[in-house]
């Protein structure tokens, strides 16, 4: 007979696997705060292969260190530009032993033909296990699940969501140890900035403090500001960091989105506001400072070899944070 230990943590598992049961993942509201929770610890334990665990030294394994998703292909469809998501996203799923297909430039596609979104997920839908899409439309990912035969993971729509990136800047948070203590000021493009539209969401369910920083220009959409306050979040606005620093454990810079302001001239007004200095830092020595990159000029050089700056240490955390999502949505097809 089992014993009682065994069936609950039995039905523990059934009840993990149902829940990501033939699941997308188009914007944080798809996870419930458990399941976030799930995800980050999943991420904790396989991030000894995001290390290469064969070789014993971080990044220099030899061969497939897991073969936990062998015999399973992603497709990486990006239509705009990506270093982090989608080099991560390979990363993600070689390490755990699966396979990757690419497109990454649509002009090297049947796209430039003038072929459309939904006939592309028709047919590579049928060539692959899971689908990563990076389109500039908002909206892309969930009109891409209605016609795919495989998950789709939202991997950054337009100035809509970038939920994998909210569960990696989560995991980074929780490294730190702040995740339940967490007093952050969001920095930059609020307006346009998707992985700050994703995280606020993800951080109100955390009880975060949230400082908006940003020009007038680039505020946090009212509807988002609106569904906080609903849900009882605890916000405030500024436009100058000054106001703020001393009051944080996070600062959270965002790059101004220059390719989604319609009139350039409106982006030069805007592109320089904000920049992290020594100085600054000085302010508040212990403050921790994310970026989800790509970064331009908002944080000086010299601050990138302070013990503050952890956005190369967050974009590694992409890979062992895409591991999970990718095992977990996958794991179940099995
Ligand atoms: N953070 C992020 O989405 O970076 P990439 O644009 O390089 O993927």
């Amino acid at each position: 007979m089992f014993s009682s230990s065994f069936f609950y943590f039995f039905i523990l598992l059934l009840n993990v696997i149902a829940m990501f049961a033939r699941r997308d993942i188009l914007s944080i509201h798809d996870l419930t705060k458990e399941e976030i929770d799930y995800v980050l610890s999943r991420a904790e334990e396989l991030e000894v292969y995001a290390q290469g665990a064969g070789s014993g030294s971080r990044g220099n394994g030899s061969g497939s260190d897991s073969d936990l998703l062998g015999g399973k292909i992603l497709a990486n469809l990006f239509y705009e530009p990506s270093t982090r998501t989608r080099l991560s996203f390979e990363v993600a799923m070689k390490r755990l032993g699966g396979e990757v297909i690419n497109l990454s430039s649509p002009d090297m596609s049947a796209a430039a033909k003038g072929e459309n979104l939904v006939d592309t997920i028709r047919v590579v839908s049928k060539y692959c296990d899971i689908i990563a899409l990076r389109h500039p439309k908002e909206g892309a990912s969930r009109m891409a699940a209605a016609f795919s035969s495989v998950p789709i993971i939202n991997a950054g729509d337009g100035a809509g969501q970038h939920p994998t990136q909210t569960l990696l800047d989560l995991y980074t948070i929780k490294k730190d140890g702040l995740l339940d203590q967490l007093k952050i000021a969001l920095i930059g493009d609020l307006k346009y900035g998707r992985t700050v539209h994703s995280l606020v969401y993800a951080l109100s369910l955390y009880g975060a403090k949230l400082f908006f920083v940003s020009p007038d220009a680039l505020k946090i959409p009212a509807d988002i500001k609106a569904d906080l306050k609903e849900a009882g979040a605890d916000i405030s606005e500024y436009t100058d960091i000054n106001e703020v620093i001393k009051e944080v454990n996070v600062l959270y810079l965002t790059r101004i989105q220059k390719e989604r302001f319609p009139d350039p001239a409106e982006y030069n007004k805007v592109a320089d506001t904000y920049r992290i200095t020594i100085d600054l830092i000085k302010e508040n020595e212990g403050v921790v400072i994310m970026h989800p990159l790509p970064k331009i000029d908002e944080i000086d050089a010299e601050v990138d070899r302070t013990e503050n700056a952890r956005y190369f240490t967050q974009a590694f955390y992409g890979i062992p944070v895409r591991m999970a999502v990718l095992y977990m949505l996958l794991s179940k097809r099995k």
